[in-house]
């Protein structure tokens, strides 16, 4: 199957990052993202609870920069992460990054479909998702089960790239995503996996759209920000108590 075949059946991207994308990901995703990804990362890592000890569920987690965020911005408290992906290149580097870390012990990490979940319901305080709800074959599905998962009143994050509103830059920004971020992912890894993350990106709901969407899966008190002069969006949504 080329990348292309894979791109018209949405249950097979994660083997675009098996295959193609797993050992240049970390290398590409600063690179393209001038590391501005990292401090999304962070951004997000900044907006959870205060509380220590949370029970944090980490979806399409890949090579783990958000576990990694999180732990760096919350080193003073132990948390629990269970991290998810469907990908087993992506999920070896993870562990290869963690052996050794003061994070390892912490980790629960294991391969799973985020739209088809073997974790019991209401168990965690968080669940964060950065780059993936897009990737999952079937959203609804993917949103259904963050629902059943979260403790009543747990949060989920999600991170995603975005279009910006004004005019202006949201002709740089697709200019940059079609052309130029292809481009230079292929000088180290498969360029098409590539155009595939700029299509994935303008055709999946942002802003509003993605708003409406969350809500529509039960999610309550949603509200959305910005990074980056819009480049960049955190979503947030609450189970209901
Ligand atoms: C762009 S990467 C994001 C990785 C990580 N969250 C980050 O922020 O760097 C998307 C990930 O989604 C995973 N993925 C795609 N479909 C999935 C699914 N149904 N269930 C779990 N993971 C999936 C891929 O394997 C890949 O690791």
């Amino acid at each position: 199957m080329n990348v292309n075949d894979i791109l018209n059946d949405k249950t097979k991207t994660w083997s675009i990052f098996d295959r193609e994308v797993s050992k240049s990901y970390d290398l590409i995703s600063d690179l393209i993202s001038l590391r501005l990804y990292r401090r999304w990362c962070r951004g997000l890592a900044r907006a959870l609870p205060s509380q220590p000890g949370l029970n944090i569920l980490d979806l399409a987690c890949g090579t783990g920069l958000i576990p990694m965020a999180i732990h760096e911005e919350r080193s003073d408290v132990e948390d629990r992460y269970t991290c998810v992906d469907l990908s087993e290149e992506m999920l070896d580097i993870f562990r290869r990054k963690m052996s050794g870390s003061t994070l390892e012990s912490q980790l629960n990490i294991q391969r799973g479909d985020a739209t088809d979940l073997t974790l019991e319901s209401d168990q965690y305080d968080v669940v964060t998702m950065a780059c993936g709800i897009r990737n999952v074959g079937d959203t609804l599905a993917g949103l259904s089960e963050i629902a059943r998962v979260l403790k009543p009143g747990g949060a989920v994050y999600f991170l995603e790239p975005s279009i910006p509103n004004s005019r202006i830059l949201r002709a740089i920004f697709l200019a940059y995503f079609r052309y130029i971020v292809p481009a230079v992912a292929g000088l180290f890894s498969n360029g098409d996996a590539y155009r595939y993350f700029n299509r994935s990106v303008e055709n999946f709901p942002y802003g509003d759209g993605f708003i409406e969407m969350i809500e529509s899966a039960g999610f309550v008190r949603c509200e959305m920000r910005h990074f980056t002069l819009g480049a960049g969006a955190l979503y947030i949504g609450y189970k209901p108590e």
